[in-house]
């Protein structure tokens, strides 16, 4: 596996080609810290390593279930194998339990619970900071049609009862997450990116603290410390079986 140039720089990943493989990207994780869209920043050592990991068992766990992603195998401690895709500027939040955003958007008290949960999207442009839009948005903006955006927000909700479950098992609320899809060379839509507890909150499910990005954004503690026991957790969870 030689790495190529680099394609892409994002605010916690670099994207490398990879020689001669024209379809396939090596994601390499960063140690930064961004949050309120770059406004806020940081860096933690070790963080680039603990997210490649999350989200490599991630990806993972939900390939054993039918569910596609653009992950090929984990590389070592910070970098990825990825099909190529075009990015969908997309980002799919589904949330279970009301907090950040959605509780400043629209009054709602922070720990209300969706039943059924919710899907928001909102329009991936850092220019104009991210915002929610609706589905006609959606066909307007981006390439994508009805019934392929109607297929991403089953596969959201078919992510988040697989992740809900998974994190529950280790202790965890899955409060809400943010998905993001690419396309492949032949047009198929996969889920991409990356999912960590930098794109998820996680709760505590008995003392209720924040395990997520969460504690970096509210400087409520270590972060590190934070997204090793996601990792622990993960890991034992995954062991265990
Ligand atoms: O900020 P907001 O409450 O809308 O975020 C909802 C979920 O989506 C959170 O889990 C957050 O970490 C994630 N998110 C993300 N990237 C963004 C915006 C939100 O991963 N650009």
């Amino acid at each position: 596996m030689m790495k190529g140039s680099l394609l892409y720089e994002g605010k916690a990943k670099r994207v490398y080609h990879v020689e001669g493989q024209p379809e396939q990207l090596i994601l390499s994780y960063k140690n930064d810290a961004t949050a309120f869209n770059g406004k806020k920043k940081d860096q933690f050592e070790g963080k680039g390593r603990l997210n490649n990991l999350i989200t490599s068992k991630i990806f993972d766990y939900l390939k054993q279930r039918n569910i596609p992603s653009h992950f090929i195998e984990e590389l070592n401690d910070t970098e990825q194998l990825v099909a190529k895709t075009t990015i969908i500027p997309l980002e799919v939040v589904v949330r279970n339990i009301a907090a950040g955003s959605i509780t400043r958007r629209l009054g709602i008290q922070e720990k209300e619970r969706f039943n059924p949960p919710l899907i928001e999207l909102f329009y991936k442009k850092d220019e104009l900071d991210d915002p929610i839009i609706n589905d006609q948005h959606a066909y307007h903006l981006t390439d994508v049609n009805k019934a392929e955006l109607d297929s991403i927000k089953d596969k959201a909700l078919e992510v988040n009862a697989l992740l809900a479950n998974l994190f529950k098992q280790t202790g965890l609320d899955l409060v809400d997450f943010k998905l993001e899809f690419g396309r492949l060379a032949d047009g198929t839509i996969v889920l991409a990116d990356e999912i960590s507890p930098d794109t998820c909150r996680l709760w505590d499910d008995k003392t209720g603290e924040k395990m997520d990005k969460d504690v970096f954004r509210e400087n409520l503690g270590d972060l590190i410390s934070v997204y090793k026991i996601i990792l622990q957790r993960l890991e034992e969870h995954t062991c265990a079986k």
